[in-house]
């Protein structure tokens, strides 16, 4: 079976996916605290086998309360040495490389389903042409300035829309296959 890559990501209406210094603050009135709704996360994080995240988000992960991903192999992307905790260390690895040798290297290795994650490295690998299918939840809510979802491209890309599904909080969450 053919190797793919997805990005399931909620922006702020004017394109940002965090402040300029990470916080993520503004997402957490979206955050249903009855935990009833998880805009489909459940389902999307079922299909997948392996995460792909960049170095930043990951510091960001390792700050939250519990490792959410205990039940999947975790790339880490860094040029560095990101420190990974002993109660981690089991299911992450740390890689670096260009896209499409990272995505070949990780199918050779038995994984389906990549889970592609942060701005930049979700960035890099849009331009790679290694992503295939993107869900976006639209947060209404305009925060001015941050990380952006989308940076500069050699040529356009067009996506074809799957789905857009709405909730009653006002998030419009939209799937697309790229290409
Ligand atoms: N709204 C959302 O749904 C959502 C989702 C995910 C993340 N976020 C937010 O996004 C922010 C982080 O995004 P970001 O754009 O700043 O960074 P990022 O993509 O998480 O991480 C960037 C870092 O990843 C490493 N990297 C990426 N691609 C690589 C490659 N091919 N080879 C080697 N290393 C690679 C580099 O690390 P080194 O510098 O160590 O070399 C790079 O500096 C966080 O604040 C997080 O909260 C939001």
């Amino acid at each position: 079976m053919a190797i793919k890559c997805s990005a399931f990501v909620a922006i702020s209406l004017d394109g940002y996916i965090a402040r300029r210094n990470g916080n993520i603050d503004w997402l957490d009135n979206y955050n249903d605290s009855s935990e009833t709704e998880d805009y489909g996360f459940k389902e999307f994080y079922k299909t997948v086998d392996t995460l792909v995240i960049g170095r930043k988000t990951y510091e960001l992960v390792l700050t939250f309360k519990e490792w959410p991903y205990p039940d999947r192999k975790v790339i880490v992307l860094s040029n560095g040495s990101p420190v990974v905790p002993n109660e981690v260390l089991r299911n992450v690895e740390v890689l670096a490389g260009p896209p499409s040798e990272l995505v070949k290297h990780l199918a050779a290795k038995g994984s389906q389903h990549l889970y592609i994650d942060g701005g930049k490295t979700i960035q890099s690998f849009l331009k790679a042409g290694a992503i295939q299918e993107l869900t976006i939840s639209h947060i209404p809510i305009l925060i001015g300035d941050g990380i952006p979802l989308f940076g500069k491209l050699e040529q356009d890309q067009k996506l074809t829309h799957l789905e857009t599904r709405t909730f009653p909080n006002g998030i419009v969450q939209s799937r697309y296959h790229i290409g």
